[in-house]
């Protein structure tokens, strides 16, 4: 499989041209297809692909894992704990020597105040792809499992539908803001209205905001910032509240709690759902924390499509990685 995006990088959403991005997921809906009907799609044989963890991960390891190994691959886990990074291993060195053993290199780094330096400086040293499994930036592979769910559930054409990015109380840690960064610029090139909804001390990185009005205004979308989660959720098509800290506003983790917990009621319950269009979809990216983020009720009722949106992660990673690393 040579293709045009043989070894690039996907570090940022934007990374890939809307046309490549319809190209991945054709790609990727091919090898669901394929899967489902137990056909050969081994076109990674005998590569290999490092995946370097400083964060830990349920769905994002298991699902590499599998897909490079149903690729025909072999994918090597790699905490970076167990490295000699603390050691002086620099991203020079993981981007050089890593480059040399491996056929791709896939990366979770999301320390806040990072970025996405440690993903560019590495892939600036590597001769193979570097994929991002998150960042304190993007995480681009979940955009695209997301993506992939929202076309099956909702069709193709998105114009006219409104997705909700809303902010969500938890009460376990304070999660990266990736994954609502990587909808607002993602979502408004396929056609999404895109509502933000978040309380005063939960904005995204002003950088981002700027890039996603941009893409929004391009694709002459809708694009609006709410405070109140109810007003947000009115006739949505498109439900997706996860929680994030409010890491823009402070570091300090005592504030940062206290500054939480005002906000306890932002939970997507039954009563909220209403709100939103009968065949509205619930979307969250896990882990959620259950019955504080979002009730039992919601996530495991019939508008909730969390377990679909889990297993496109792994069609969505094969066709990435068959893309850009055979
Ligand atoms: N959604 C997601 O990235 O899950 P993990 O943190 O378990 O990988």
């Amino acid at each position: 499989m040579q293709t045009f995006l043989h070894g690039r990088d996907l570090i940022g959403d934007l990374d890939f041209s809307k046309e490549e991005v319809e190209t991945v997921l054709d790609v990727a809906f091919d090898l669901k297809r394929k899967r489902s009907l137990n056909e050969p799609h081994a076109y990674l044989r005998d590569k290999v692909l490092a995946m370097l963890f400083f964060f830990s991960s349920t769905r994002t390891r298991g699902s590499f894992e599998a897909g490079i190994a149903q690729l025909g691959g072999h994918g090597a886990f790699i905490e970076s704990k167990t490295t000699q990074i603390a050691h002086g291993d620099t991203p020079k060195e993981i981007g050089e020597i890593f480059g040399r053993y491996f056929d791709g290199i896939a990366i979770r780094h999301c320390d806040w105040g990072v970025g996405n330096k440690y993903l560019n400086d590495v892939a600036k040293y590597s001769r193979v792809p570097v994929l991002n499994m998150q960042c304190e930036i993007y995480h681009p592979f979940q955009c695209l499992a997301d993506l992939m769910t929202i076309w099956e559930k909702k069709g193709r054409d998105l114009r006219k539908k409104k997705i909700v990015v809303s902010w969500a109380y938890a009460s376990s840690y304070s999660k990266p803001i990736s994954v609502p960064q990587s909808l607002v610029l993602q979502m408004p090139r396929f056609g999404c209205d895109v509502v933000l909804a978040h309380p005063p001390e939960f904005k995204l990185m002003p950088e981002i905001m700027d890039q996603a009005r941009a893409e929004a205004k391009k694709a002459g979308v809708a694009f609006d910032v709410v405070t109140d989660m109810d007003e947000a959720f009115k006739d949505a098509d498109i439900v997706y509240a996860k929680s994030w800290g409010p890491l823009v506003t402070t570091t300090d983790l005592d504030e940062g709690k206290a500054i939480t917990d005002k906000y306890s009621d932002w939970i997507t319950n039954e009563k909220r759902m209403k709100l939103a269009k009968d065949d509205a979809i619930y979307m969250h990216p896990l882990p959620a924390d259950r019955n504080i983020e979002v009730t039992d009720g919601v996530i495991d009722g019939l508008n909730s499509v969390v377990y679909d949106e889990a297993e496109n992660r792994l069609h969505a990673q094969k066709a990435v990685m068959a893309l850009t690393m055979s």
